[in-house]
């Protein structure tokens, strides 16, 4: 039985889940503008530790960057206190981690200086984005009928909240067409990702993904690139066509949510096995001791949740710092 939420984190106060509540004139609701990030919590022997934190942290200050705010709130210091805050005060050894940068107080005029950033971090227990078997069976995929965004109409760079109504039109389709995700070509028709995850392919021993520049850059994408030069794999980051993806040996997604997940059929073609390739399951097995304190890297990438946790209490705005201040690229 899966446990609820008891506290969200809303503008430097911890909340009682009821109350998080925001109204309905908050602009951001209306038009998208926000940025979040997705993260995860997991329990290792060493106790509750949150995987790449910081990383995370400081790319929620990026996509602000990206879509415009000059002032945020809190600094990523004061974010990272209040992740670790919301997760202690929930007591989930492991968890999901969405903090929000939202616009808030006015707006309506669609610049972004018309309102003000509000931030909120919530958790909840979620382990299993793609499904119970999706790990050793993979998942069935289709190229979706949606493009990606092009990266000068939506800032492929940024967690954007109003960016993801493209990854719901084509996951909602992809879903209702018996598929379990779907896979995006770019404005020129190469691979782009999948709607919440990044995409891989193996061929001939080695590692395939599409260049960063039309994709997000990918936390756990990084991550996978730095096991692949531990293993030795060669890597290509260069344009994949979707016929690349029919005679692949492999392919796999992955993200903090979906983890590491073979795609086992792409547009009615099996790929290689059919199942969980080797090489897909080397990586997802590294992922998961990385994740659970088991490898050298886990100790750089681990945030282990102190037993006593600073409370935040800034409220004023604040300049972003040096290098995440707007006009300072
Ligand atoms: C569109 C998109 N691509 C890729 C990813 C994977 O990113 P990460 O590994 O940082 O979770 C995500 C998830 O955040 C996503 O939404």
């Amino acid at each position: 039985m899966k446990r609820t939420s008891r506290f969200v984190w809303l503008n430097g106060k911890l909340l009682p889940f009821e109350d998080a509540t925001l109204h309905f004139l908050t602009p951001a609701l209306h038009y998208g503008i926000g940025v979040f990030e997705g993260i995860r919590c997991y329990a290792t022997e060493g106790g509750s530790a949150i995987f790449r934190h910081r990383d995370h942290i400081v790319r929620l200050f990026d996509s602000a960057r990206v879509l415009g705010f000059r002032q945020l709130p809190f600094t990523v210091e004061e974010i990272i206190a209040a992740v670790r805050q919301v997760v202690a005060a929930n007591g989930f050894p492991e968890c999901y981690i969405r903090p929000l940068i939202y616009l808030a107080e006015g707006g309506w005029n669609l610049s972004i200086d018309a309102g003000v950033p509000h931030v909120g971090v919530a958790v909840w227990e979620w382990t299993k984005y793609l499904g119970e078997e999706a790990l050793a069976r993979g998942v069935r995929a289709q190229v979706s009928s949606f493009t990606r965004q092009h990266p000068n109409a939506a800032m492929s760079k940024a967690k954007i909240a109003g960016n993801y109504a493209n990854s719901v039109l084509a996951k909602t389709e992809s879903v209702r067409l018996g598929f379990d995700e779907a896979i995006l070509l770019d404005a020129q028709g190469y691979v782009a990702e999948c709607t919440g995850e990044n995409l891989f392919l193996v061929r001939r021993g080695a590692l395939h993904t599409p260049p960063a520049a039309t994709v997000l850059e990918g936390i756990t994408r990084d991550t996978i690139l730095a096991l692949a030069r531990e293993f030795g794999i060669e890597v290509v980051e260069a344009p994949i066509s979707r016929d690349q993806l029919y005679i692949a040996d492999e392919v796999f997604v992955c993200g903090t949510a979906a983890e590491v997940i073979a795609l086992r059929e792409i547009d009615f073609r099996t790929i290689g096995s059919g199942r969980t390739g080797p090489l897909t399951r080397r990586f997802q097995q590294a992922y998961a001791d990385l994740t659970h304190g088991r490898h050298a890297l886990s100790r750089e990438w681990l945030d282990f949740l102190p037993p006593v946790i600073a409370h935040p209490t800034s409220t004023h705005a604040r300049p972003l710092p040096e290098s995440h201040q707007a006009g300072q690229m």
